[in-house]
């Protein structure tokens, strides 16, 4: 194990709930029910399921299998193919160290957002007070570095006593929540439709843009292409066989949530006459609204918040825990020093994030707005690239049957065939098409 004082998982669960908790966030959350409703429902359903379970589950097992194999953080396990690989690691940490500056800055407001729900009447979350709450220049700030904080002190735990623990009691905590929800939605008036609407497949909505969002939301929902697996990877227990299982089920996980978020919000939605709206807008104003003219709405108002902070806070977790590995890895740092001047580093990241809200709303780099500049590089760009120069290093020059990920020699030779071909052609269509050059 590269990692010092430290065992790994204590058992596969632990790396199927840590994993899984990397992957569940806010994009199965807000992102997910979103894209599905305009891409066909039942239709986009059925396309995100195949996509998931060839070139998704092709790249999690690529980088499972990297980091079991060589047992060390994304740069040094890259580099282990060959010395100029390296760099293909740094990708993935230079992107999980951006998604982790403005991530931690919407974690920030849902913290804001929990206090506030359990303390004032949710009919008070309008459109007015969330504007005027993110761009406030310091509160928000306040709350995300206490959100790092938590972050930070889960890592600092250590991989078994921190991750592995409270993801045990985190992850199945978020599925109670997030199914009494689903639940609490069934029995609106309008659910029917709203379900009706989410799960009918329209297959005339269905053409190559969608394969396009289909598989963009898939790499950003897995949390692929950014070394997360491959630090994952190598804290598994070593033994005969590759846990190929461990991550079907991880996959299988982060489907289970995007649909049951589609099943709390589209009733929801429907039996209040709102519209459908991604990010932000949805989950601080949209669903706050309709909380509050429920029979006990501020209760469900706050059990909400509590998911999606629990969501959020598994998933910075795994964008901790990579670049601790990495910087133990290069600098021999201990992991307490790794953690808290990382946790540092990142709330200095997170000043432009967050300002970009108010103060330097104004500041714009390629006209976007420090925020959205970072979304871009990170999601569009760095994330894609990873995933490609992955696959290439492996598929080219290693050779992906050699990671020996399955038991068959037959499948292995599939598997390398994926690896070398479909799944880097994918990766390089989603971002074609996400620096708009198709269009
Ligand atoms: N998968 C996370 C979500 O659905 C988002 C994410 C993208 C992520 N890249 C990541 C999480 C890297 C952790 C690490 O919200």
């Amino acid at each position: 194990m590269d990692n010092n004082n430290q065992a790994g998982w204590s058992s596969k669960i632990g790396f199927i709930l840590a994993a899984a908790g990397s992957a569940v966030g806010l994009g199965n959350l807000w992102r997910f029910p979103y894209i599905a409703a305009y891409n066909g429902g039942g239709a986009f359903l059925l396309l995100y399921l195949i996509t998931l379970f060839t070139i998704g589950f092709t790249l999690v097992v690529l980088e499972t299998g990297i980091g079991y194999r060589f047992r060390k953080n994304p740069v040094d396990s890259m580099k282990q193919i060959n010395k100029r690989f390296g760099f293909i690691g740094s990708v993935g940490i230079i992107a999980v160290t951006i998604i982790l500056g403005f991530y931690s800055v919407v974690g920030g407001w849902i913290m804001h957002y929990l206090v506030f729900a359990a303390s004032h009447p949710l009919s008070n979350a309008t459109q007015e007070y969330f504007q005027s709450f993110v761009s406030r220049p310091v509160l928000p700030l306040l709350y995300t570095v206490l959100f790092l904080f938590a972050t930070a002190f889960i890592v600092y735990r250590g991989v078994q006593e921190g991750i592995e623990k409270y993801s045990k009691i985190m992850m199945p905590l978020l599925f109670v929540l997030l199914f009494g929800l689903v639940v609490r939605s069934f029995f609106l008036p309008n659910a029917a439709e709203g379900l009706k609407y989410f799960f009918k497949p329209d297959f005339s909505k269905i053409n190559s843009m969608t394969f396009f969002s289909t598989l963009g939301q898939a790499f950003f929902s897995l949390s692929v292409g950014m070394g997360i697996f491959i630090t994952y990877g190598a804290y598994l227990p070593e033994d005969k066989k590759f846990p190929i299982g461990s991550s079907a089920s991880v996959i299988a996980l982060d489907t289970l949530v995007s649909v049951l978020a589609g099943m709390m919000i589209f009733p929801a939605i429907f039996s209040f006459n709102l519209s459908m709206n991604a990010g932000p807008t949805l989950i601080f104003i949209t669903l706050p609204k309709i909380f509050a003219s429920f029979p006990f709405g501020s209760i469900v108002g706050v059990v909400f918040f509590i998911l999606l902070f629990l969501a959020a806070l598994t998933s910075t977790i795994s964008m901790i825990e990579v670049s601790v590995a990495y910087l133990h890895g290069k600098y021999g740092l201990p992991r307490s020093k790794a953690v808290i001047g990382y946790a540092i580093f990142c709330v200095v990241l997170a000043v432009p994030f967050s300002l970009a809200f108010g103060l330097w709303s104004d500041v714009k780099i390629f006209g976007y707005n420090f925020f959205d500049f970072g979304d871009t590089v990170a999601s569009n760009i760095l994330l894609p690239a990873g995933g490609f120069l992955m696959c290439v290093a492996v598929g080219w020059f290693y050779g992906a049957e050699k990671l020996r990920v399955f038991a068959s020699d037959k499948a292995n030779a599939v598997f390398a065939l994926m690896v070398k071909y479909l799944a880097p052609a994918a990766v390089l269509l989603v971002f074609i098409d996400a620096m708009g050059w198709l269009k």
